[in-house]
């Protein structure tokens, strides 16, 4: 009997677990396309905005997808319902459970502010807020 229950728990773990997995991955897969149309109705029009750079430490994801949230609204849209949408995304809690690091050690680092990240042009923005979240993607691949 205690053995079967054992058992059970396992499985019910086992699936949760992977069901936790699934929803973080589908959540990724969901802000990268909202984000790829938001790319479509911004006019690339050489705004300088602060870039999040990925050789940073992975305990400064978190951080990074800050920087990149309070960025994304100063992107010129003009579809703006797409623009708050992945704003939104980014600020999830999901997203955010996602990104941050598990190391204990790691948590207090100091990461780098917003702005200190090099001034990239809109284009190469969304294309480093893309990279970002393809891989943390790649984590759950
Ligand atoms: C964003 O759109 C521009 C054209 O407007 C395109 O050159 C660029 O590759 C797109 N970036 C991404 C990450 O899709």
């Amino acid at each position: 009997m205690k053995l079967l229950v054992c058992c059970l728990l396992a499985i019910t773990c086992c699936v949760l677990a992977n069901v936790d997995k699934v929803e973080k991955s589908m959540k990724l897969t969901e802000v990268i396309k909202e984000l790829r149309e938001l790319n479509k109705s911004v006019e690339h029009n050489g705004m300088m905005l602060n870039t999040p750079t990925l050789d940073i430490e992975e305990c400064c994801f978190l951080s990074a997808l800050e920087c990149f949230q309070t960025m994304v609204p100063q992107l010129k849209a003009r579809q703006k319902k797409i623009q708050q949408k992945v704003v939104r995304n980014l600020k999830s809690k999901l997203l955010r459970s996602v990104v941050s690091c598990n190391r204990e050690e790691g948590k207090n680092k100091a990461c780098q502010g917003c702005d200190s990240y090099p001034l990239k042009d809109s284009r190469e923005f969304v294309k480093q807020l893309e990279s970002l979240l393809q891989k943390v993607t790649g984590y759950y691949e």
